[in-house]
């Protein structure tokens, strides 16, 4: 398995991702994304928009669905979250530790319990542990060893217990994860995730006003004017991609988990009765789609979530799946990408209590006919597809002179080729500058005169570019260069005037 640190790393080397404001040390949550790094990530997006609103999927009679896009402000009136339910429920459990002054998300512990006390998840003797559930094994076995003088030090034989499952008295026997002293967890406690700002010059609680958690919100909210402007028939879909954020207590694992990030969200709303059949449809129609950007089958996971988990939104309806990843922090488990749910028709019921307009949707071959729809979300974030194409591309080979290279699909490899003149005088860069002008008109491609073509070809593989183009004196004898295809290593030579079709079979028709 690979180590995140590795793809860290090698992001920042390559300019994919850096700490933002680093040159100030940095600001936990938030991250920068560098000339490839955006790149890779409007591919992504655009992959996203076009399975939408471009070439929205057929139904099962072969017409093709209706999806229109949106994008709609970041800042809604404060109203819109009361009516969401997110003021009142949009909070995490959180424990402080007294000592380290550190805050964490009770759920994201986990206690290591000695084998004694699994029973009744009380400690009766010895210390609990509890530490982030996704802390290395390693590190755990390291301060258990330390600390459980009088208790077995054998990993083997701990329980791994969430803390949620503790009673609050159990807590004086728990050594928090930052500190080596036992009770210091404080009691649970609710912490919204929103963002506050003020609008306006008056820094009073009258111009309180939020930042969005999820981009959603914005879609209901303009339901209605969709429908009125946009000839749409039920079913149909509203789409959007955009920043949302969250007051993180404990972001984590690179841009895994963060304060600002991406989501690409769309709300597809049905009639009630169709509500099961049209979430089975886009659990399936989602994971496609990640198939098609380069993650594996065996990476996949699909999770059916437990009712206990399941968000206010979505009690009442067939349920939520997650669409989940093998990351390298995650393995043996996984980490979600992306959730579908099947929202009801909690929020366009919400929003019609709450603003007083009526958010019905009118049979337009039956007027008697209004009913509030249902909706079916699948929801992904930009972020973590992102990092998770980074991880399911990164490949070790030895053979290579940074033992790795980056396995993109060219359709979303941040540059598709790159056009490199043997040498850097004479007439191979004017040949390959020519080629550089005529492919650049459609894609992003990588111009690469000065080095030694081994280096070149060596940072390409690590920057994941499918293709190199090599110009060089036979080219200049019969037209043709040498086509490097970036997993193989194979060479084979081509027409200069076949070079953009090769690009387009390659690229277009995947
Ligand atoms: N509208 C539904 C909604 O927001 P969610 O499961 O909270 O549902 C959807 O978020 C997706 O957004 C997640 O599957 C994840 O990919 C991404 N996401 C959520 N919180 C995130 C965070 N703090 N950092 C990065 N991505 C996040």
């Amino acid at each position: 398995m690979i180590d995140l640190k590795d793809i860290m790393a090698l992001c920042k080397r390559r300019g994919f991702i850096f700490q933002a404001s680093e040159i100030y040390g940095g600001i936990n949550g938030f991250w920068d994304y560098g000339p490839l790094g955006v790149e890779l990530k409007n591919n992504i997006r655009d992959a996203w928009w076009r399975s939408m609103v471009i070439t929205p999927p057929l139904d099962e009679d072969g017409t093709p669905l209706q999806i229109v896009g949106l994008d709609s402000a970041i800042i809604q009136a404060p109203k819109v979250w009361e009516s969401s339910g997110h003021v009142a429920g949009f909070a995490d459990m959180m424990v402080d530790c007294k000592d380290s002054k550190l805050r964490y998300r009770q759920d994201h512990l986990v206690v290591y319990l000695p084998p004694k006390n699994y029973n009744d998840r009380k400690i009766t003797t010895g210390l609990g542990f509890a530490f982030h559930q996704e802390e290395e094994l390693k590190a755990v076995e390291k301060k258990i060893k330390k600390l459980a003088k009088d208790q077995t030090t054998n990993i083997e034989e701990y329980y791994k217990v969430p803390l949620p499952e503790f009673a609050v008295e159990t807590y004086e026997h728990i050594v928090a994860p930052d500190t080596e002293k036992r009770g210091t967890l404080t009691a649970p406690k609710a912490f919204n995730l929103m963002f506050e700002t003020r609008v306006g010059a008056a820094a009073t609680d009258d111009n309180k006003a939020y930042l969005r958690p999820e981009t959603a919100q914005g879609i209901f909210l303009n339901f209605k004017n969709v429908v009125d402007s946009c000839r749409v028939r039920m079913p149909f879909g509203i789409a959007q991609i955009g920043k949302a954020y969250r007051n993180e207590v404990t972001p984590r694992n690179f841009i895994f988990r963060t304060r600002e990030f991406e989501q690409m969200e769309m709300e597809f709303f049905c009639h009630p009765d169709e509500a099961a059949k049209w979430a089975a449809f886009w659990v399936a129609e989602r994971k496609r789609w990640w198939l098609s950007i380069g993650l594996r089958e065996d990476q996949i996971y699909m999770r059916k979530q437990d009712q206990d988990e399941l968000a206010h939104y979505a009690k009442e309806g067939v349920g939520t799946t997650d669409i989940e990843f093998l990351f390298p922090f995650t393995a043996p488990g996984h980490g979600e990408i992306e959730g579908v749910a099947h929202r009801c028709d909690f929020d366009l019921t919400a929003h019609q209590n709450g603003s007083g307009q009526k958010l019905e949707y009118m049979d337009p071959e039956d007027t008697t006919k209004r009913f509030i729809p249902h909706v079916i979300e699948p929801a992904a974030g930009l972020n973590r597809a992102v990092l998770a194409v980074l991880c399911a591309a990164y490949t070790v080979d030895e053979n290579r002179p940074s033992g790795m290279y980056l396995n993109f699909h060219p359709s979303v490899a941040p540059k598709k080729a790159a056009i490199l003149p043997l040498t850097a005088k004479g007439e191979h860069p004017v040949l390959a500058t020519k080629l550089y002008l005529e492919l650049r008109k459609e894609y992003s491609v990588d111009l690469d005169i000065k080095q030694n073509i081994g280096k070149r070809y060596a940072r390409q593989d690590e920057i994941g570019t499918p293709f190199c183009f090599t110009i060089d004196d036979q080219t200049v004898e019969d037209g043709t260069v040498t086509v490097r295809d970036r997993n193989t290593t194979k060479q084979d030579r081509i027409a200069l005037t076949d070079v953009k079709a090769f690009l387009d079979g390659k690229i277009k028709n995947i």
